[in-house]
């Protein structure tokens, strides 16, 4: 063309003719990310739930939480979807997003603002929330997606064994995740998966083991494109390859052990 412009000059990843522009609203800074773009099949603006239907319902009690994204996630007003019945996955609310990212974190939500109380000694709002039930089951409607994130709040209870978190596909486990607290004396985080009633290998590698007994937590688990992001108070602390691909199929996080769970927030980042 005359006038020099070309269609890679209009596009994010072509020859950006602003490549020190921000990156749009809400996005990640992390430092081993693939900048805006780089993510094959990104589903949509961060905040949205992909998948949802037309007419979703609102993520309560969470403004700010999903900029320019009403209706994150489908389901009644009012409620996450399918949240476990007799007891709500959010305690305490309004005002009660007890775990909610507050960031800075390696995972941290967008536009979450860090007033929240976010994870620290100090109780929420309106004192503390009362604990989840364990062994919790959160459903995951339409699957996880990558750039999922989900956070778990809660606290080792005293003289531990071990506890997980599992995320399945009906009845297989696609990620197993496993601290143990006591195996032959020693401290140990166990990854697996277990398709057909059979686990897979153990992936005994994660370089720490950030837990306590009697200590509170703040777990982090990303969904990315071909692997799991950990994260424990705020630090990033192993990565789990997908053994199975179909994440639209991972339609339930199960926590389970020796933990005493405040609480389990999933948003989109
Ligand atoms: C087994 C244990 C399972 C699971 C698995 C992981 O020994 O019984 O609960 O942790 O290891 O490989």
């Amino acid at each position: 063309m005359s006038d020099g412009f070309s269609l890679s000059d209009a596009l994010s990843t072509g020859n950006n003719p602003n490549p020190s522009a921000p990156p749009p609203q809400g996005w990640p800074s992390w430092g081993n990310q693939p900048g805006p773009g780089g993510f094959p099949a990104y589903p949509g603006p961060p905040g949205t739930y992909p998948g949802s239907p037309a007419a979703p319902g609102t993520y309560p009690g969470a403004p700010g939480a999903y900029p320019g994204a009403p209706g994150a996630y489908p389901g009644a007003p009012g409620a996450y979807p399918g949240a476990p019945a007799g007891q709500g996955a959010y305690p305490g609310a309004p005002g009660a997003f007890p775990g909610a990212p507050a960031g800075p974190g390696p995972y941290s939500a967008p536009g979450q603002p860090p007033s929240g109380p976010g994870f620290g000694p100090s109780p929420p709002q309106g004192g503390p929330a009362p604990p989840l039930k364990v062994p919790f089951e959160l459903p995951l409607q339409t699957g996880l997606v990558p750039r999922m994130l989900i956070t778990i709040t809660g606290t080792v209870n005293p003289n531990p064994n071990r506890f997980s978190l599992d995320f399945k596909k009906g009845n297989d486990i696609a990620f197993h995740f496993n601290p143990r607290f006591k195996e032959d004396n020693r401290k140990v985080i166990v990854c697996n998966s277990m398709f057909q009633n059979n686990w897979g290998k153990e992936d005994r590698t994660a370089p720490r083991f950030p837990f306590e007994a009697g200590k509170p937590f703040k777990l982090q688990i990303l969904c990315e494109v071909d692997h799991f992001k950990v994260a424990v108070d705020d630090a990033h602390l192993l990565q789990y390859s997908f053994r199975e691909k179909r994440l639209n199929e991972i339609t339930k996080l199960c926590i389970a052990g020796d933990i005493t769970l405040t609480s389990v927030t999933p948003t989109m980042i």
